[in-house]
């Protein structure tokens, strides 16, 4: 009992993510044991990880295949500088990744994070122009419900405005966004197809006014999360890349929740047929066991510009202290290792599918169904107060976020925005596991419901 009241108390040494810690010290969330789909909090309460704690932890919790892993790299080495060094486990992590990546997109730079990884694909991008002929294009241009991390450039280029992003303003010139992929609530109130992809098209129209001479790269979530897990036409891709192309702009795909699997298929480059020419990818690349991610570029960008010798001066300028880590290059190749032993792409794209089709069911018999969305392991379910207008609930109502907490209470975890939710669970969660979960959301939903009625 003195160790639960000593955590409880000390946990306000901590600022945690976008959370007002005066509330969450009030009752925290302290988890002392994880195993497989299950949380386990200092308390004995056990909840559902039905987000894969952030869209991470792929293979699931405490897997052992990982775990011997990282003992095994731990006790021979556990940490080579990049900036002189590699170790033998990195050099076959990056291997093996390139089996997986689309093809082409086999030049690694390993780091830590997300928000690292979406901002070396930027500065690669200005860099690759300036050593090829164009040092005038530097601009990024990016989707209006794009997150692309925390620090100032990613923030610079996420699209989401707001109180949370204006108290860091003012933010780095040469930023610009467009109107997003969102068919449910199309920001040109058209309707997909006689729309004819306008959103992509958009992005030529601006490329034109903004002069395509001084754009370095458009960035874009394939499936932006933020924005409520919008799945664009498959159209839109094509139709990206071919304005990238015809203007010198490099596509930059963040994959960081949308890769390893997620999808359908290892990228959701491969689940949309359309390759970028650099890939982002962070959160489940080690599955949580380790901090993990990378940027890939296609082979031609790196030989092209920045392979030479040291006289030239040209390498990429860029670097991390735990690039490359070897116990998270370790955690990163046992997870890949797993994922195909297991099959978990094709376990989760099933569970995935059994989830979406139960939602609909369910959230139209509620009453209060917009779209069941997504693909492979990641869904989404958008809320309307009338389904036939398609009205939303008003934001001061906040329903996702109430839903959110009657959840926990229940042992549940998901990701809760006022007017949607996701579901992405671990790949190795089972039909029936998958039920229990929609069986606890659908009582939550209900009873916000009843208590608003
Ligand atoms: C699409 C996307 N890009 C980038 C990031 C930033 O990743 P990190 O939080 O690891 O820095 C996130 C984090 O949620 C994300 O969802």
């Amino acid at each position: 009992m003195k160790l639960i009241n000593d955590l409880t108390k000390n946990v306000q040494h901590l600022m945690l993510d976008l959370q007002q810690m005066k509330v969450f010290c009030q009752d925290p969330l302290i988890i002392q044991e994880a195993k497989g789909i299950y949380l386990t909090d200092i308390h004995g309460k056990r909840y559902l990880d039905g987000v894969s704690g952030i869209y991470v932890v792929n293979v699931g919790h405490g897997n052992e295949y990982v775990i011997e892993a990282i003992r095994r790299q731990q006790e021979r080495v556990s940490f080579v500088a990049p900036l002189h060094a590699v170790s033998d486990t990195t050099i076959q992590f990056a291997k093996k990744l390139t089996e997986i990546t689309p093809s082409d997109l086999n030049t690694i730079k390993l780091i830590s994070g997300g928000s690292e990884a979406t901002e070396s694909a930027m500065k690669f991008a200005r860099q690759y122009h300036n050593q090829s002929g164009n040092p005038s294009k530097y601009k990024i241009i990016a989707n209006y419900t794009g997150y692309h991390g925390g620090t100032l450039g990613a923030m610079s280029a996420s699209g989401l405005g707001g109180p949370r992003k204006a108290v860091f303003g003012p933010f780095l010139p040469g930023f610009e966004h467009l109107p997003p992929p969102s068919c449910f609530q199309c920001p040109y109130n058209l309707q997909y197809p006689s729309c004819n992809i306008l959103c992509a098209k958009m992005l030529e129209y601006m490329l034109e006014r903004e002069g395509s001479e001084s754009v370095a790269a458009f960035i874009v979530e394939p499936m932006s999360n933020t924005g409520g897990i919008l799945v664009p036409p498959t159209e839109y891709f094509q139709e990206i890349r071919d304005i990238c192309d015809k203007h010198n702009v490099l596509l930059i795909y963040d994959e960081i929740i949308t890769g390893m699997g997620r999808t359908g298929n290892w990228f959701a480059a491969q689940t949309f047929g359309v390759d970028p020419d650099i890939l982002c990818i962070g959160k489940g690349l080690a599955s949580g066991y380790a901090p993990l991610a990378g940027m890939i570029v296609k082979d031609q960008l790196h030989f092209s510009a920045f392979w030479g010798d040291e006289s030239e001066n040209i390498n990429f300028a860029h670097g991390h202290t735990f690039g490359g880590n070897p116990i998270s290059a370790a955690a990163g190749l046992a997870v890949i290792e797993v994922m195909e032993k297991e099959k978990l792409i094709s376990q989760g794209v099933k569970v995935g599918e059994y989830i979406r089709s139960q939602l609909q069911k369910e959230m139209t018999a509620l009453g209060i169904l917009g779209e069941v969305r997504g693909r492979g392991a990641l869904s989404c379910v958008e809320f309307v107060e009338d389904m036939e207008s398609k009205r939303s609930f008003p934001n001061s109502r906040n329903f996702g976020k109430r839903v959110e907490k009657r959840l926990l209470k229940k042992g549940l975890i998901l990701r809760c925005d006022p007017h949607w939710i996701g579901f992405a669970p671990p790949l190795i969660t089972t039909i029936s596991q998958a039920d229990e979960m929609v069986k606890i959301f659908v009582e939550g939903v209900s009873d916000e419901l009843k208590n608003a009625a």
